[in-house]
């Protein structure tokens, strides 16, 4: 049977926040500076790596990022290249440091097309980084939630709706469990195909701020915007508390922060 209500919460409540990022904004930050779009993957990287490092202090148990989806495919050669050795560059030079902090890595998306050289450095990071109990960064890599829902019904091969939909929540969610908050940073409001299963309640947040310039501080303010949400799941509000409904949608459209 699928996960109830109070399960839903008291799991939030004892074992923190699933947040996921859709990372965009990197190419347009550096466009804005001159700069070419490598750099601004450049500064997502660096991003990335303060955000990993804020998340467990502040209630994040599972950050899973979107760092390359199917589709990345069809961006010129030069860039998809770029992006594969930033990847690898990230994972051999901060697996000692994530480890020690009590970071485990685990790389989600399709493995049989990545470069060797990726993929070797993807297994020796997961392995390394096994003992982690502190945050469990999810990197999405050559994923598409689309194509992950469809592999993993594949695999169900259940005779009814309700058997097959079990199966999937459980294949979808058992390492990191539903999102509870969705992050897109860069302006666009859209989920270009991340996590859609596993976001199916979460809450969504939009920020104009594009990925580079994201850290603890815009995390920060992410977070506390969704402890100002009320969560329904699909039901109503505790019995003693007034029912007021909030209308239809829970999509916040915040301002970059000023950086001083
Ligand atoms: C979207 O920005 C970002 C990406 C497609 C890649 C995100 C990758 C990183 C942050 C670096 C590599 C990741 C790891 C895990 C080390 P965009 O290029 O679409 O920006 P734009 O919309 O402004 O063009």
């Amino acid at each position: 049977m699928g996960q109830s209500i109070s399960s839903r919460s008291i799991r939030q409540a004892n074992t923190g926040l699933h947040v996921a990022i859709i990372m965009d904004g990197n190419g347009r930050w550096a466009t804005r500076q001159g700069l070419p779009r490598v750099a601004g993957h450049r500064a997502g990287v660096a991003a990335l790596k303060r955000v990993v490092e804020h998340a467990p202090d502040v209630g994040v148990r599972a950050l899973s990022v979107y760092a390359f989806s199917c589709d990345n495919w069809s961006r010129p050669a030069p860039e998809v290249q770029s992006l594969f050795w930033l990847m690898r560059a990230f994972l051999r030079l901060e697996t000692a440091r994530m480890r020690q902090k009590g970071v485990r890595v685990q790389v989600f998306g399709r493995r049989d097309r990545l470069p060797a050289a990726v993929l070797r450095e993807v297994d020796r990071s997961e392995f390394v980084t096994a003992p982690g109990r502190r945050l469990l960064l999810r990197v999405g890599v050559d994923y598409s939630a689309r194509e992950a829902i469809a592999r993993a019904a594949v695999r169900s091969a259940y005779p009814s709706a309700e058997s097959a939909r079990d199966a999937l929540e459980h294949d979808l969610t058992r390492e990191a469990g539903e999102v509870d908050l969705l992050i897109r940073t860069g302006g666009e409001k859209r989920l270009s195909d991340f996590l859609l299963w596993e976001s199916a309640y979460a809450e969504l947040y939009f920020t104009d701020c594009m990925w580079p310039d994201f850290g603890p501080a815009e995390l920060d303010v992410a977070l506390e915007e969704f402890h100002r949400r009320e969560r329904r799941f699909g039901g109503i509000v505790a019995f003693n508390r007034s029912y007021v409904s909030n209308g239809p949608a829970h999509i916040v459209q915040h301002e970059p922060i000023n950086r001083t």
